[in-house]
Formats: structure tokens, sequence, C-alpha cells
């Protein structure tokens, strides 16, 4: 079912003259990811920030769940979940504790913060003071008080920043998981390979414009402008071919021989559309 969950009409923001976001335009539906692909001073939280009611626009429309993002009433706050920087973990309470906190706060059973606990892979480690978690423990931890209320929207800025390979992959299960489950999930990030993966749909966010938006698969091919074949041939050798009338005779001529070992399309990665729309790098 296609449900609109989050809707941003002609969005401009002003910090004094500094105009950060510039005619935004995206709409988030029920079950799905979104994210905001771009580097550092981009607008990424910022757009985050008036999405959730903390930061008004300067123009245009942001509305969630239905309601204008900047006169939200209370029950709006308990059907989203956030995920940023400042946690507000308590680190002298156990990981158990400031769930069980949160869950009187939002109303919710004891046996939910179990299974919570379960699905970010803390269960082991409910006993331990929060303050004494490695760095993507806290991440997971801040998820799980994210998630605690089963929200229907969850906002996420740069959720794996700066965390190892193993448990960016851990959140990037979770998050699955939870789309799954029908969440509508928004996700920023300045890392590419993330957003290929997780996103369906990605906006390319560079100084406040959205230069480009798609699937990922869309938006690589449509600059798959020279299209080149990787083969590896029997005995070892590679070639890199460009498509033409003669790269096609001789993949023809190795298929019809059996020489062909592999052979792969190589489209741009999300990091080279950048690239080639903004002229710059993500990092
Ligand atoms: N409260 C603020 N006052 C003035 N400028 C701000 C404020 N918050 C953010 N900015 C500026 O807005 C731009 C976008 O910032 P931000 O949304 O944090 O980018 P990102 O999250 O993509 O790194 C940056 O140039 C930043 O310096
Ligand atoms: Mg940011």
């Amino acid at each position: 079912m296609n449900k609109e969950m989050i809707r941003l009409s002609h969005i401009s923001k002003k910090f004094g003259d500094d105009l950060v976001l510039k005619d935004i335009n995206v709409c988030l539906q029920r079950g799905e990811i979104l994210s905001f692909l771009g580097p550092s001073g981009a607008g990424k939280t910022t757009t985050i920030k008036i999405i959730t009611g903390q930061l008004r626009q300067t123009s245009g429309e942001a509305w969630i769940l239905g309601q204008d993002a900047g006169s939200m009433n209370e029950m709006i706050y308990e059907r989203l979940g956030l995920v940023t920087d400042n946690s507000g973990i308590y680190e002298y309470l156990t990981v158990y504790q400031n769930l069980k906190y949160f869950a009187r706060i939002l109303k919710v059973p004891e046996a939910r913060i179990r299974e919570v606990l379960e699905q970010v892979g803390l269960a082991e480690h409910q006993k331990k003071s929060a303050g004494k978690l490695s760095r993507g423990q806290k991440q997971r931890l801040v998820l799980a008080r994210a998630v605690l209320h089963k929200p229907e929207v969850l906002f996420l800025d740069e959720p794996t920043s700066g965390l190892d390979p193993s448990t960016a992959l851990e959140i990037h299960k979770m998050l699955h998981q939870l789309k799954e489950e029908g969440m509508a999930i928004f996700l920023t990030t300045h890392n590419m390979e993330e957003a290929a993966k997780m996103s369906d749909h990605v906006a390319l966010l560079n100084e406040g414009v959205i230069v480009e938006y798609g699937t990922p698969e869309e938006l690589c091919l449509k600059y798959n402008k020279t299209k080149r074949f990787r083969v590896r041939l029997a005995g070892g050798r590679e070639e890199l071919l460009t498509q033409s009338l003669e790269t096609a005779k001789q993949i023809a001529e190795w298929m019809a021989r059996d020489q062909i070992e592999t052979l792969h399309s190589c489209e741009p990665t999300l990091e080279r559309v950048f690239l080639e729309v903004t002229g710059r790098e993500l990092a």
C-alpha cells in the first residue's frame, strides 16, 4: 500500500544571507528508504531538522504524517524515531535501564525491550553500563531506543559514520528488517556504497540542491554513457572493451571458441555519478 509519510515541497532555508537549501522537493512512502547522499555541509542535517520540526524553513512546505512539520503536536512525535549524534543515552545507566527509562516515557511494554535488544544484538550486553559500550554497541543502543515504540518514520543522520564495516553491516541488516516491517526510513549519508545498497530512492544533494534523484540503478544507468565491458579470458588475460561493432565481433569470436572465463559490464558507481553531476568528490 502506498502511503505518503513525508512530503517536502519547494523547501528553502537561509541562515542569515546564506541559502543552504534550495527548492527541495521529495516524498517518502511507507516501507521505503530514501537517502540524502552528499558531502559535509550539503544540507542533510538541516533537512532532517526541518522535517522533524526542530528548524523552520524559510519558504516552502514540509509535511510529515499529514501534518505541517512546523506545528506538529505531541501525538506525531510519538510516531517518529530519530538517530543522530546527540544520542540522549544515559551513560551511567545500564543498557537495559536506558531502554526501560524510555519505555516508561513512551508507554511501551517491557516485553518490547527484550525484543528490541535481540533485534539489535545487545541482549548479552544488557547489564553493561552504557558508558562502557564500544562505539558500535552504543550506536545499536541509540537505534534500539529510536525504534522502541515502533515509529512509522525513522530518521537516521549518518548512522554508520565512523563505525567499523561489520557493525555498519549489522546496522544495514536491521534497517532492512525495519523497512520490511513497513517503517519509512529517511537516511543521510556521505557514503555512496551505503546509499547504493540501502536506498529505494536516493537524492544527490550538493550545496543545498538536489542535483539528481532516482533509484540507485536508474542513476548509474543514466550516467553509463561510455558502455564498457571487462572480459577475463582463458589463460588469465584481462581486457577492457568499449561498446562498438568490433567489440561485439570480438566477444562473439571469443565466446564461440569458449575462451571467456568472466564477462562484466562496467556501469559507473554512484560516486562517479556524483562526480560527473557536481564536478566534486563526495568525501
Ligand atoms: N544553525 C546554523 N546557523 C548557521 N549556519 C548553519 C547552521 N546549521 C547549519 N548551517 C550551515 O548550513 C550548511 C548545511 O549544514 P548541514 O545541514 O549541517 O550539512 P550536512 O548535514 O550535509 O553536513 C552548512 O554550510 C552549515 O555551515
Ligand atoms: Mg550533517
